[in-house]
C-alpha cells in the first residue's frame, strides 16, 4: 500500500489507485458524517482504471493476451479509458462499442488514446443482435489474438476492489465506517469493496452496511428484493449505473439495501458536489450522494458514510453542467 504518487512512477499506470477519501463538510443536516471516496484522481479520470489494469494483467497471465493483441469491450467510457490507457503502454490495440447516449466527450478521449469507437443504438435488449453487448461478442470472434475484458462477468473486476480500492478505504477511514454507499454497473466496486469492508467489521466486532444506489428504470432494485423484475426497465439520464440485466459480478449476498434515485434528484446532487465542496464529479456520484443522504435519514445513531464517486465532471460539462440541457430534460 505504498503510495507511488509521492515517488516516481516508472509509468503512469503506478499512479491508478490510492485515491483521497475527502470529508463532505456541508452534506447533510449535521447528524452524520458523509465523505467521498474520489476516484476521478486515478489517471485516467475513474475508477474503472483500476479494473482496466487487473483485467489484462489477468489475461496476460493466463496467456490469453499476446503481444499485439487487442482488447474489445462493452463499454460506457470510462473502462474504455481505463483499458485504452493500459492497452496504450503495454503495446495492445482495443475497440470499444457503446450505446449512442453516451456523451461525444467521453467517445473522443478514446479515440485520443487511439482506440476504435463502434456505436450501437441505445435501448435494446442485451440479446439483441445490435446490442452493445452483442457486437462486441462478435469483434472478438472475428478478430485474431482478441479478447473481450468482459467487465460485467469478469471476477477479475470485484477481486481488484476486493484487494485494492476496499482495503484503501478501510484503512482511510481506520475502521470507522458504518454505512458504504455506491451504484452499480458491473457491480465490481461494490461487490468487492462490500466483501471486504464486511471482512473487515465482522472481524473488528462492528457493522457495515452496503447500500447500491439504483436509477429508477434500473431492475437490479427489483431482483433485490422480489427476485424478479415488476417495474421492468426504461432509459434514463444518468450514466454508468443501473442495469436492464443481472451481471455476475453483482454479488447481492454483500449488499443490505437498495436506495431508488430519480434523475432529477442525481442531478441536484452532482451540482452540489461542486458548488458545497468543489468536487467536480460525474452524475453516478451525484445519484450515490442522492441516495446517500436519503439513507441516512433512516439511520437511528450517527454515523460515518462513505460515498463513492467514480468519476468526474469535465466529460459531462454539455449535459449536468449545461442549465439549457438540464432545462430541456426537465431537470430543474
Ligand atoms: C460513471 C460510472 N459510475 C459508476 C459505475 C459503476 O461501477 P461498477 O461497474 O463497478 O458497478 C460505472 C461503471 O460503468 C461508471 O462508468
Amino acid at each position: 500500500m505504498d503510495n507511488a504518487r509521492f515517488g516516481v512512477c516508472d509509468n503512469v499506470l503506478a499512479a491508478i489507485g490510492q485515491t483521497p477519501m475527502v470529508r463532505l463538510h456541508r452534506i447533510g443536516d449535521g447528524t452524520h458524517q458523509f465523505f467521498g471516496k474520489v476516484e476521478f484522481f486515478n489517471p485516467g479520470g475513474s475508477v474503472k482504471d483500476r479494473i482496466a489494469l487487473a483485467i489484462i494483467e489477468d489475461f496476460e497471465k493466463k496467456g490469453q493476451l499476446k503481444p499485439g493483441g487487442t482488447i474489445v469491450e462493452a463499454t460506457s467510457g470510462n473502462t474504455g479509458v481505463g483499458l485504452g490507457l493500459v492497452a496504450l503502454l503495454k503495446g495492445y490495440k482495443c475497440v470499444f462499442v457503446m450505446p449512442e447516449k453516451i456523451s461525444e466527450e467521453k467517445r473522443a478521449v478514446l479515440r485520443a488514446y487511439g482506440a476504435r469507437v463502434v456505436m450501437t443504438p441505445t435501448g435494446l435488449e442485451p440479446d439483441d443482435p445490435n446490442s452493445h453487448y452483442s457486437v462486441a461478442a462478435r469483434i472478438v470472434k472475428e478478430t485474431p489474438g482478441a479478447v473481450l475484458a468482459n467487465q460485467y462477468h469478469n471476477p477479475a473486476n470485484p477481486l481488484v476492489h476486493y484487494r485494492s480500492t476496499g482495503p484503501e478505504i478501510w484503512k482511510q477511514m481506520q475502521g470507522e465506517i458504518d454505512v458504504f454507499v455506491g451504484g452499480m454497473g458491473t457491480g465490481g466496486t461494490l461487490s468487492g469493496v462490500g466483501r471486504y469492508l464486511k471482512e473487515q467489521a465482522k472481524a473488528a466486532g462492528r457493522e457495515v452496511k452496503n447500500v447500491c444506489a439504483d436509477p429508477y428504470g434500473s431492475i437490479l432494485f427489483d431482483l433485490f428484493y422480489h427476485k424478479e423484475v415488476r417495474d421492468p426497465a426504461h432509459s434514463y439520464l444518468v450514466e454508468g449505473i443501473g442495469e436492464d440485466m443481472l451481471p455476475e459480478n453483482v454479488h447481492f449476498d454483500v449488499l443490505d439495501d437498495f436506495v431508488r434515485v430519480d434523475d432529477k434528484e442525481s442531478f441536484a446532487a452532482t451540482r452540489e458536489l461542486a458548488q458545497k465542496e468543489g468536487l467536480l464529479c460525474g452524475p453516478s456520484c451525484g445519484a450515490a450522494l442522492a441516495a446517500a443522504v436519503k439513507y441516512s435519514k433512516t439511520l437511528k445513531k450517527p454515523s460515518k458514510i462513505v460515498v463513492m464517486l467514480p468519476d468526474g465532471g469535465r466529460s459531462y460539462l454539455s449535459k449536468a453542467f449545461n442549465d439549457e440541457w438540464l432545462k430541456a430534460n426537465k431537470l430543474i
